[in-house]
């Protein structure tokens, strides 16, 4: 309850079931409550109601192990005082759906917003785990301002294959050179992919999945050791237990997002990102988070705080463990104490339980420093991110961790000019056209080409689709040269270390520079000034401007229509735009109307 216990906390759901002032409507909104077994003196007692945000379904496997964790959730809210109301969040499976999850990531966020604001929930349990599940719930969070709590799903346990350690969705990008270069047949092909999915929960490398909802623990939204606990360990349903419990008190506490999510608690999660080795779909996530929040995060932001901190975790697509390895050498909270000893972390934000950052992780030292390595003695240094520009982006991100030791050799390492090179595009259409022609050897594709993909943005694709990361032709990859530079609009799966510029802002759709390359031009990139320029005279690129048609773009189904006419550029978060201005919409009180 409140502080002062003469002075009764008013629940938000009071007024729907406890308003005395109105029996008629009350009576409507409490007796079909009823009919499953729950009483008046229940309703009506003053106990938090708090939701459970479902996001697990047969649709979406990643997370599907929240509906049992779900019962432990309800365990804890039970024990602390409050009423469990679990309802279902718009399922978002990142393999799965077609044309791509990131359709689903505004609709989910929509939707949950909606059911927040508009039914008696005091509190809510955001259960997260598969890419998009996470900024889904977090925006949603952001947006109400209900006090608000990050369950993970946690990862799978750790894949094997023969013998050796093997990660979901990284063995499919190594499982697809190996069929490319005719070392293993189709059924191997299959016995790898399945190998690195062992167990129920999400993906077991530090791709979006274990990238976001460490993110979600670094912004202070989780109780610490939340992410990482992989799915079917006992700690997970202990972490679901204390998770339902501690909402009831933030509920009685009134601690909010804005309370949590702070411009110095997004500060700290860029800087996790970097030392994680976090997925390039980060950036958009977590900026769009900020914005729902109503604080500016920018792809700028992402450089500065980023750049001086080095990759210090060693797993997988960087490195070499997964989720269950994470887990033992300490998760979050020993990554946490590392940025904290060496004074880089903003330790007075504040976390859900109540404690600040420093609090929860100060001196929360791994034990196995061949999993998280000590900042001073890095797995690699000047390993963050690098956004990009130049004439053909104002924003795209490269992910320097994952530029592999034999690119790099071979272009980035030059006496005379290091951290440069030029390079010949072929250009792709989509997807489609990249899987028609990266073959064909009229193309002229040879170590020194930049595979370019565009219409493949929010508003290409639409969506945005995880298409950047494209594989070279055949002839090469049998030759040992497993990665070309990329260039797309679209994103790269967080589980593929392709040396690519990818998010490329705005996109060739909405007339981006990317529309206007022709195969056969030549692209400068300096990694040093962190410029990407197309090397044609100013006067031919106004003459390709000045013919460019806008392509027809086809919407399959009304949500595609509708996000496309309001969906903004990956730099600015792909947020829906309208959707920016509506801030804190439960913390204004504004209780929806009744409803007969
Ligand atoms: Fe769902 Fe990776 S595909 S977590
Ligand atoms: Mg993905």
């Amino acid at each position: 309850m409140s502080k002062n216990p003469s002075d009764p906390l008013k629940l938000r759901s009071q007024a729907w079931f406890d308003d005395s002032e109105n029996p008629g409507m009350t009576a409507l909104y409490i007796e079909r409550y009823f009919n499953y077994g729950l009483t008046r003196e229940e309703l009506q007692s003053g106990k938090p109601i708090i939701g459970i945000a479902q996001t697990g379904s047969d649709l979406t496997p990643c997370n599907r192990h929240h509906k049992d964790l779900a019962s432990r959730v309800k365990d804890g809210i039970r024990e602390a005082g409050g009423i469990p109301f679990e309802f279902p969040v718009h399922p978002i499976q990142e393999t799965g759906r077609r044309p791509t999850g990131a359709l689903d990531r505004n609709l989910a966020y929509l939707g949950l917003v909606e059911v927040l604001h508009g039914y008696p929930i005091d509190g809510v349990v955001l259960t997260t785990g598969c890419d998009k599940t996470t900024p889904a719930c977090l925006m949603a969070a952001a947006t109400t301002n209900l006090p608000s709590i990050v369950l993970s799903g946690g990862p799978m346990l750790d894949g094997y294959h023969k013998g050796r350690v093997v990660g979901s969705g990284s063995v499919i990008w190594e499982a697809r050179e190996l069929l490319a270069a005719g070392e293993i047949d189709y059924d191997e092909f299959m016995e790898m992919a399945a190998a690195s999915a062992p167990s129920v929960g999400h993906c077991n490398t530090m791709g979006t999945a274990l990238s976001m909802n460490a993110l979600a623990e670094g912004l202070g939204m989780s109780l610490p050791g939340n992410a990482s606990i992989p799915a079917p360990y006992r700690e997970r349903g202990q972490m679901a237990y204390a998770t339902g419990k501690r909402i009831v008190g933030m509920v009685r506490d009134q601690m909010k997002p804005s309370d949590i999510m702070t411009r110095e608690a997004f500060e700290n999660a860029i800087k996790l990102a970097s030392a994680l080795g976090a997925s390039t779909n980060c950036p958009p996530h977590l900026i769009a988070i900020a914005r729902h929040m109503g604080i500016e995060v920018t792809m700028e932001d992402w450089q500065e705080q980023g750049q001086d901190i080095p990759l210090i975790v060693n797993c997988q697509p960087t490195g070499r463990y997964l989720g269950e390895g994470f887990h033992r050498a300490g998760g979050v909270p020993a990554v946490m104490a590392e940025l904290i000893k060496a004074g880089k972390l903003n330790e007075k934000a504040l976390t859900v339980n109540g404690q600040t950052m420093g609090e929860n992780c100060h001196a929360r030292f791994t034990g196995e420093p061949d999993v998280i390595f000590p900042l001073e003695k890095p797995v690699k240094d000047q390993a963050s991110f690098l956004i990009m520009s130049g004439n053909l982006f104002d924003s795209a991100v490269l992910k320097t961790s994952a530029i592999d030791a034999a690119f790099s050799k071979r272009f980035l390492e030059h006496p005379d000019h290091p951290n440069e090179f030029t390079g010949r595009a072929v250009v792709f259409e989509g997807p489609e056209d990249y899987h028609d022609r990266i073959n064909d050897p009229e193309l002229g594709i040879d170590e020194e080409t930049i595979l370019m993909i565009r219409n493949c943005g929010p508003v290409g694709y639409p969506g945005s689709a995880e298409v950047v990361n494209m594989l070279p032709p055949d002839a090469l990859v049998r030759r040992g040269v497993s990665a070309l530079m990329c260039i797309g609009d679209g994103r790269q799966s967080g589980t593929s270390a392709s040396p690519s510029f990818l998010n490329a802002s705005p996109e060739a759709a909405v007339g981006g520079g990317l529309a206007f390359v022709q195969t056969g031009d030549c692209i400068h990139v300096d990694l040093n000034s962190r410029q990407v320029d197309l090397l044609i005279s100013d006067e031919e690129f106004a003459a390709r401007r000045q013919a460019y048609e806008e392509p027809n773009l086809e919407s399959q189904t009304p949500w595609q229509e509708i996000y496309r006419s309001m969906v903004g550029q990956l730099d600015k978060g792909a947020c829906l735009e309208p959707a920016t201005f509506y801030l804190r919409v439960i913390d204004q009180s504004r209780v929806p109307r009744h409803s007969h």
